[in-house]
């Protein structure tokens, strides 16, 4: 494979040049792919490229929305941004049936974020660098106010400064933990300036120590924790039993049944807990990249959540109480509505103006609401229909559209799919039969 150097100092059409010449026997071809998904030499490309460096072109996903979400007595429309088939249709879906139900309840536990100094200190009393680090706390707290003074004329700031000893898992390893509110920030940036800046005044102030060796601390890094299980939301839809699905070929109690014994394999199997709350991702992400938010952060907190009691298990639970079923949803969700791509995207902005700029707390809720509509979909396709019905119909039009058909084909191909399953193999020979058909008629 070709080596290159000083890449990132190419202009854009010489790096296109470069991938297109080096990677490709059709290199006519492969240009015109990546300029057709240009926005040509508009500001909106420009921005493109000034995201990321190496920038050569765009990369599409569909952009979709769910209407008649009612989350909190508030109507919502969601932006979705996702490439799965059948995930808006079964949001869409989710948010109906529960429109009529109450909607979804979603409440706000806590919003609190952290970040550690994480520190090596070769002293033998913690004692003694307990008594310094509450020594040192007044300066770090107003060393550190010219970087959170406006975080805390919006209610922010550093909630707590405590220091962690981790000595039992590593010689010398102690941790300066930071306890944060970033109100509609997702906080990253403010958080590891923070951390940055007590890590400069941890080092000074040992310095300065008389009774402590100046050079026993070594700073090893300083960063924010995605795992935020303080920044959580809890969201619930309840309704009777007699409520519940009745055309689903079993009776609405046997559903609810059903549906608690499936929810709950995923809390006891991590098999099937793992796929069960990647489901619950499908509405979460869809949501989250159509925010601007860090879907990666987002995933890996509620992953690591799932395991905090040493398994890894659903992140949400159902029961049967009094007649009713309710369905819960628990997960950690640091979100941002200021900052970062929400003022820079276009279509992020868009999807802010389309839930009506909800602040961080409100789209915690919003989100939350997702992914509980998904499960939702989810679990009354598995204990009912099973999920490929659904799955292939959607699937059938991409099937479709790989093999080039037209919409006089796709219209007669999807009407006659109504009555088979639309496996891959019956899909390509209906539509060569179909096809054959036409070209002799
Ligand atoms: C597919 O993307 C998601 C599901 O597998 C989720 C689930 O099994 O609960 C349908």
């Amino acid at each position: 494979m070709p080596k290159v150097k000083g890449f990132s100092k190419l202009s854009k059409e010489a790096k296109i040049d470069w991938v297109i010449n080096n990677y490709f026997d059709n290199p006519k071809e492969n240009l015109a792919l990546l300029k057709g998904y240009w926005h040509g030499t508009s500001d909106i490309q420009k921005l493109h490229d000034e995201f990321i460096e190496n920038t050569i072109t765009n990369y599409y996903m569909p952009f979709g929305v769910a209407p008649n979400f009612l989350v909190n007595n508030k109507i919502y429309c969601l932006p979705m941004a996702i490439e799965e088939s059948s995930v808006v249709a079964a949001m869409s879906k989710a948010a109906l049936f529960w429109l009529d139900r109450g909607g979804f309840k979603s409440k706000i536990i806590s919003t609190l974020k952290t970040g550690h100094v994480h520190f090596t200190w070769e002293g033998q009393d913690a004692a003694i660098l307990q008594r310094f680090i509450e020594e040192i706390k007044p300066k770090m707290m107003s060393g550190t106010h010219a970087i959170t003074r406006n975080m805390e004329a919006r209610g922010g700031g550093i909630v707590k400064l405590e220091l962690i000893d981790k000595t039992h898992l590593e010689p010398h390893y102690y941790q300066l933990k930071g306890t944060f509110e970033t109100c509609d920030s997702m906080g990253a940036n403010f958080i590891n300036s923070v951390l940055e800046e007590l890590a400069k005044i941890l080092r000074k102030e040992a310095k300065k120590s008389e009774y402590l060796n100046p050079n026993a601390i070594d700073v090893i890094m300083c960063i924010l924790s995605n795992y935020t299980p303080e920044c959580l939301v809890r969201c619930e839809v309840r309704c009777a039993i007699d409520d519940l699905p009745d055309d689903t070929g079993i009776s609405p109690l046997q559903f609810a049944q059903r549906f608690v014994k499936a929810v709950r394999i995923a809390e006891i199997e991590p098999y099937r807990a793992v796929t069960h709350n990647k489901g619950i991702m499908n509405g979460i992400d869809a949501l989250i990249i159509a925010t601007g938010n860090d879907f990666r952060a987002i995933e890996a907190c509620a992953h690591a959540y799932a395991a905090r009691n040493g398994t890894y298990q659903s992140l949400s639970h159902a029961e049967i109480v009094d007649n009713q079923l309710v369905f819960t949803l628990e997960i950690p969700l640091a979100l941002g509505t200021v900052g970062g791509l929400t003022s820079l995207h276009p279509m992020v902005k868009f999807s802010h103006a389309l839930l009506g700029s909800p602040g961080a707390n409100e789209l915690m809720e919003i989100v939350a609401a997702a992914g509980l509509a998904q499960n939702f979909s989810a679990i009354r396709s598995l204990v009912t229909t099973g999920i490929q019905k659904g799955h292939m119909k959607m699937h059938l039009l991409n099937i479709l559209n790989q093999l080039g058909a037209t919409e006089e084909e796709k219209t007669e191909l999807i009407h006659y799919f109504t009555e088979q399953v639309p496996g891959h193999r019956a899909v390509v020979d209906a539509f060569e039969e179909l096809r054959k058909r036409l070209k002799d008629s």
